[in-house]
């Protein structure tokens, strides 16, 4: 029987997302785009009228990655066209940004294929594909700024849990020579100060306690102040922080990811000052080596990255850093990377990424002479990782005897136990938590791994029930400013 009913047909989409935070923030914004036509999520691409691959350019693996999934959903959608039944395959993100008719060429099964500031023009795109009857292509970089069209009054189709992202800025200017995202994501852009706050209300609202504030270059933020665009005024990140943390029910603030040489006196005095932003920070370096960070392109050298550190642990002590690594970047000698590891040594991260050089297509680095071999690279990359890890795992042990914060999130895979997040981003588990997700509670840290600590509800046993502290105390905190 034809389907009669008026108004959106009940459809299910599948998104699956690769990369970046601000990809996982994106997919959201596409389901708030489709929900309106009646588009509600699915647990798998099998049981999805629509399945969108959100994907990541920024190196060569993630970018293959694609191409070995749409192998496998092309087998599922024929499968689906042999019952009679329908699949949209969309490619979206920075692979459909920067190979844009390649993926067609490659993959002529896909039906659309759009870039990350195509997004809110979902249903247009939608409607051309049914008008045309084949795909449709848009990775145009739009005059207007999308986050301008996208719904407001939508509440997230997936409950956003107790902790979200929020895009604050996009785009990067900066053009490290080995990077994409110049080339995926356009100019920086800055979303105005008042959308922004509105957003945390409305996350707030709906039960979030944690925003991690996003943008490439995200404390590089400077967007128009409440007076609107027009007014000569614009926030720093600083400024914005500060307002954030006046926003009921928003108990967290984080932000990522930045770049070393646009950290300002104000941005550092918020990390003094506001006790909702949280003490850890991921601050990329790539590399130790002044030659190395020259070529580049990066507009802070070593020493830089150190004094800045200084200034980070000099404003708030207890501040946990993290950091993002490239080896094997062209012409880097063994003592470049013997800097690097130095730089390591001298600044103790508490949390790193690390990765093997990848070259681009269409970035300078690209084409430079003097590419590292493969051999030499990997090489590089784990003993790099050797000290990076034993940095994280002496960190987490630090931690063990501690009351941490911990922010419950999810259920862990024990009955019962949740997981949280510390303020420093590690996860915690707890076996008897008490509060339930959404809850800060106090716990006592009694055991650290490599990737996780493991809590106790401060005295929550009591005495002669193995708890350490007295059985009457407080257990656990709402926290509040
Ligand atoms: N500011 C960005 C960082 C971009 S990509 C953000 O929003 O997160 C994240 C990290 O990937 C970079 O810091 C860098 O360490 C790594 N990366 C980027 N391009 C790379 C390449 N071509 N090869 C290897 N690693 C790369
Ligand atoms: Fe990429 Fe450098 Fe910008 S790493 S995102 S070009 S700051």
């Amino acid at each position: 029987m034809k389907n009669r009913q008026l108004g959106p047909l009940a459809q299910k989409l599948y998104i699956k997302t690769y990369g970046c935070q601000m990809n996982v923030y994106d997919s959201g914004r596409m389901a708030d785009v489709l929900a309106p036509l009646g588009y509600t999520l699915a647990d798998s691409p099998e049981d999805a009228d629509m399945v969108i691959l959100n994907t990541c350019h920024i190196r060569e693996k993630a970018a293959e990655k694609v191409y070995s999934e749409l192998g496998r959903l092309r087998r599922l959608k024929t499968a689906r066209e042999k019952q009679g039944g329908r699949m949209i395959l969309a490619v979206a993100g920075c692979v459909a940004q920067a190979e844009s008719e390649e993926i067609l060429d490659r993959a002529p099964f896909v039906d659309m294929v759009f870039g990350p500031q195509a997004y809110h023009r979902l249903p247009e795109l939608l409607a051309g594909l049914k008008r045309a009857g084949k795909a449709v292509l848009d990775t145009d970089f739009p005059p207007e700024p999308k986050f301008d069209h996208l719904p407001k009054d939508i509440p997230d189709p997936g409950a956003p849990g107790t902790s979200a992202f929020l895009t604050v800025q996009e785009g990067c200017d900066k053009f490290c020579t080995f990077c994409v995202v110049p080339y995926t994501r356009g100019a920086e852009y800055s979303r105005p100060a008042e959308d922004v706050i509105a957003e945390a209300a409305r996350l707030a609202a709906a039960g979030v306690r944690e925003v991690t504030l996003l943008g490439q270059n995200v404390n590089n933020y400077h967007g128009a102040g409440p007076a609107g665009p027009g007014s000569p005024e614009t926030w720093g990140l600083g400024r914005l922080i500060r307002e954030l943390a006046e926003t009921d029910g928003i108990e967290r603030i984080r932000y990522t990811t930045s770049y070393p040489a646009d950290m300002n006196d104000e941005l550092i005095a918020a990390h003094a000052d506001v006790p909702e932003l949280m003490p850890f920070l991921h601050l990329p370096v790539q590399s130790g080596s002044d030659t190395v960070l020259k070529a580049m392109n990066r507009r802070h050298t070593a020493d830089d990255y150190r004094r800045l550190a200084g200034r980070l642990r000099g404003a708030r002590p207890d501040i946990g850093l993290s950091s993002d690594f490239i080896v094997g970047f062209p012409g880097e000698t063994d003592a470049d990377f013997a800097a690097t590891l130095r730089l390591v040594e001298e600044i103790g991260f508490v949390q790193a990424y690390s990765f093997k050089y990848s070259p681009r297509p269409g970035t300078p680095a690209a084409a430079m002479d003097a590419q590292v071999p493969e051999t030499v690279k990997s090489e590089r990359l784990e003993a790099l990782q050797d000290v990076l890890n034993a940095q994280q795992l002496a960190f987490n042990r630090s931690c063990v005897g501690r009351v941490l914060p911990v922010l419950l999130d999810r259920p862990g895979r024990k009955p019962g136990q949740l997981v949280g997040r510390s303020p420093y981003m590690q996860a915690v588990h707890v076996d008897d938590p008490i509060e339930g997700p959404g809850a800060i509670v106090r716990l006592v840290i009694t055991a650290a791994h490599a990737n996780s600590l493991k809590g106790g509800v401060e005295g929550a046993r009591g005495q002669g029930a193995g708890g350490q502290g007295a059985g009457a105390e407080p257990i656990a905190e709402r926290a509040s400013a």
